[in-house]
């Protein structure tokens, strides 16, 4: 999954004569491929260095940059900077989001070029998912909604938030994960009410809901989704708060499409909790995007007043933490149309009590 020309075709717009691109995620999505590399892309092509540990497989699956090897000597930098003289690159501009402050003076000492900061160009264009990028995600997703399925079977007293995790991480492994898109997170109980809860030692109990927040990566692109599940009987409190949260996250998605403004979708599902008098037990935004990263903007939070593009891939998850009592989080993942969006979660999201 390629996107050189998509870069390229954005350069002359943000006044460049290439794109200097130092970052994991960048080089994913710029070549389809990650070797710990550089790529700079030109307007007219685009050249990759890499070393030993990754060329062969480079020489493989990259495709429309020229490959150079570093070697003792001779890094990415002294490649860069021979590339961008004989190709009389002037404007450079690099992933200013990205690069830590010593290796940009680093670069910017070196390279004969005035270093420009863009990494607007990159996270426009990351912003909207192209038709693969989104298979991508609704396999992760797939995988996702697989691991959740399994892991009702395995929850019963006695097990802890950690053996869950651990679960959780060798169900997504075993189903065909690349690796987690994140630590999972398990919350048992009170732990429920802390929203990015460590798994610890916490066994579960009956009458206590279980928040897990888990997602993998596929080719490179991540999937998130966020189940609460009670174990033995809810009290009418508990089924209240779950029905709270299920309403705003409907509404939150009825709400979701390109076009609108991220604060608005956030609005939708506020305003549900505002009804049912929980607004200030909701602490964090409606959602965020993702794509080669667990986050990724925009945002669907009440400081993004910008329209949301066609393709935004998105998590919508609403919840309620009452401190020191319990929590419910759910979170879907949706992908951004005009006329509204496509849920990539198939999991169900009535309350399941185990
Ligand atoms: N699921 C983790 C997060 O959204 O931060
Ligand atoms: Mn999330």
């Amino acid at each position: 999954m390629n996107h050189l020309s998509q870069i390229a075709q954005k350069l002359p717009e943000h006044d460049l004569d290439a794109l200097l691109i130092t970052s994991e995620p960048g080089e994913r999505y710029a070549l389809g491929f990650h070797g710990e590399g550089v790529v700079l892309v030109t307007r007219k092509g685009a050249h990759y260095s890499t070393d030993g540990r990754y060329m062969e497989q480079a020489k493989l699956q990259v495709t429309g940059a020229e490959l150079t090897l570093t070697y003792t000597g001779k890094g990415h930098m002294a490649l860069a900077k021979e590339y961008m003289k004989e190709h009389h690159l002037e404007r450079v501009g690099f992933e200013s989001g990205q690069m830590p402050v010593d290796e940009y003076h680093r670069w910017a000492e070196l390279l004969p070029c005035i270093l420009t900061p863009a990494q607007g160009l990159l996270d426009g264009l990351r912003a909207s998912k192209d038709p693969q990028e989104l298979e991508a995600m609704r396999q992760a997703q797939r995988i996702t909604d697989q691991a959740f399925g399994e892991i009702l079977n395995f929850i019963r007293p006695g097990r802890t938030e950690r053996e869950i995790a651990a679960r959780l991480v060798y169900e997504l492994l075993r189903l065909g994960g690349e690796k987690m898109a994140f630590d999972p997170i398990v919350a048992a109980g009170a732990n429920g009410s802390k929203p990015h809860a460590q798994p610890g030692d916490q066994a579960v109990a009956p009458g206590m809901f279980l928040t897990m927040d888990f997602g993998c990566v596929w080719e490179g692109y991540c999937s998130d989704m966020t189940r609460t599940v009670c174990v033995g009987q809810p009290t009418e409190e508990m089924e209240r708060v779950y029905q709270t949260v299920l309403d705003a996250q409907k509404a939150g998605i009825a709400a979701a499409r390109a076009g609108v403004t991220g604060k608005s979708v956030d609005a939708a599902a506020r305003q549900v909790m505002e009804e049912a008098g929980y607004e200030e037990y909701f602490s964090h935004s409606l959602g965020h995007s993702l794509g080669l990263e667990i986050h990724e903007s925009p945002n669907l939070s009440y400081t993004n007043e910008k329209p949301l593009p066609v393709g935004a891939v998105t998590s919508v998850e609403p919840g309620i933490y009452l401190p020191g009592r319990f929590g419910v989080r759910i979170e879907d993942v949706v992908a951004l149309g005009e006329t509204g969006c496509e849920n990539l979660t198939q999991s169900p999201k009535n309350l399941i009590v185990l």
